[in-house]
C-alpha cells in the first residue's frame, strides 16, 4: 500500500530539478502524476526514474492557459487530489535600483502569480469534491530576503502570504494548503557556480551541508497526503536549521 494510492496529483515544473524529486517520490507512493512544465526538451522517463501519467505544456504565468490545462487534466482522470506548486525561476542578480523592471514582472508573474493562478483552477475543483492537498514550494528567501535577489525573495514571501490566506479560506473543507520553505538544493545549478559562492552558501546551514531532492520530496509527499489533516497554512522548514521562525 502506498501512501498516495489512487491520487492523481499535479506537480508544476515538474520536468528536472526538485518538481521531478518530487514527481518520482509521488509516483514511487502510487499516485498517478500530471507534469507540467514550459519545456519537456530535458525529460526522460529512464533517467528520471518515473513514468508520468500525462505531460501537459503549460506556461504558469497565463492564467487562461492554466485553467484550460487543469479542467483538461480533471476531465481525463475524472479529479486531481493533489497541486504542488514548484515551477519557479531565479531571475537575474542586481540590487534593487539596478534591478530590470522586466525581469521584476517576470519573477513575480511566474514566482507567484504562477501560485495564485494553479490554486484558483483548483480550487473549485477541489472545494466540490470536499478534499485536496495544495503545497507550494518557497524558499528560505521569502523569510531571511537576500542581497541581490529582491524580485525573488518578494516573490517567495508573497507565496508564505498567500498560502496563509488561501488555507483560512479553506478551512472547514477538506482542502489543505501549506508551503515548504527550502535552501539551497543540490541540482545541476551547482555545475554553474563558483567553488567560493558553494563554500559561502554552505557556511549558512548550520548542518554543513547542502539539501538534497529526496529530502524535499519526502516532506512534500508528506503535506500532499491524507496523513496530513491538521495542518494548513504553514510553511515547513526544510533548512538544516538556518531558518530562525
Ligand atoms: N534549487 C534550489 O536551491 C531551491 C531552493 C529553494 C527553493 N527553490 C524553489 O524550488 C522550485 C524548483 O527549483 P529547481 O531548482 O528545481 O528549478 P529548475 O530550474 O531546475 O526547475 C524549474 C522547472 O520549472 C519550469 N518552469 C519555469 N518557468 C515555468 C513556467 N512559467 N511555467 C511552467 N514551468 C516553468 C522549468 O522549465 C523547470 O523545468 C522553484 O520554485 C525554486 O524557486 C529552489
Amino acid at each position: 500500500m502506498g501512501l498516495h494510492d489512487g491520487r492523481v496529483a499535479i506537480v508544476t515544473g515538474g520536468a528536472r530539478g526538485i518538481g521531478s524529486g518530487i514527481a518520482r517520490r509521488l509516483v514511487d507512493e502510487g499516485a498517478s502524476v500530471v507534469l507540467w512544465d514550459l519545456d519537456f526538451a530535458a525529460f526522460d522517463a529512464t533517467s528520471a526514474g518515473f513514468e508520468p501519467a500525462m505531460t501537459q505544456r503549460v506556461d504558469v504565468a497565463d492564467a487562461m492557459a492554466v485553467q484550460e490545462t487543469f479542467d483538461a487534466a480533471a476531465r481525463r482522470f475524472g479529479g486531481i487530489d493533489i497541486l504542488i506548486n514548484n515551477a519557479g525561476i531565479n531571475g537575474p542578480v542586481a540590487h534593487v535600483e539596478d534591478y530590470p523592471l522586466d525581469a521584476w514582472q517576470k519573477v513575480l508573474a511566474i514566482d507567484l502569480g504562477g501560485v495564485f493562478h494553479c490554486c484558483r483552477a483548483a480550487v473549485p475543483h477541489m472545494r466540490a469534491r470536499d478534499y485536496g492537498r495544495i503545497v507550494n514550494v518557497s524558499s528560505i528567501a521569502g523569510k531571511e530576503g537576500n542581497p541581490g535577489i529582491s524580485a525573488y525573495a518578494a516573490a517567495k514571501a508573497g507565496v508564505i502570504g498567500f498560502t496563509k490566506s488561501l488555507a483560512r479560506e479553506l478551512a472547514g473543507t477538506g482542502v489543505l494548503a501549506n508551503c515548504v520553505a527550502p535552501v539551497i538544493t543540490e541540482t545541476d545549478l551547482f555545475k554553474e557556480m563558483t567553488a567560493e559562492h558553494v563554500a559561502a552558501s554552505k557556511a549558512k546551514i548550520p548542518m554543513n551541508r547542502f539539501l538534497q531532492i529526496p529530502e524535499i520530496a519526502a516532506m512534500v509527499s508528506w503535506a500532499a497526503s491524507t496523513e496530513c489533516t491538521f495542518t494548513t497554512g504553514f510553511t515547513f522548514d526544510i533548512s538544516g536549521g538556518r531558518a530562525t521562525y
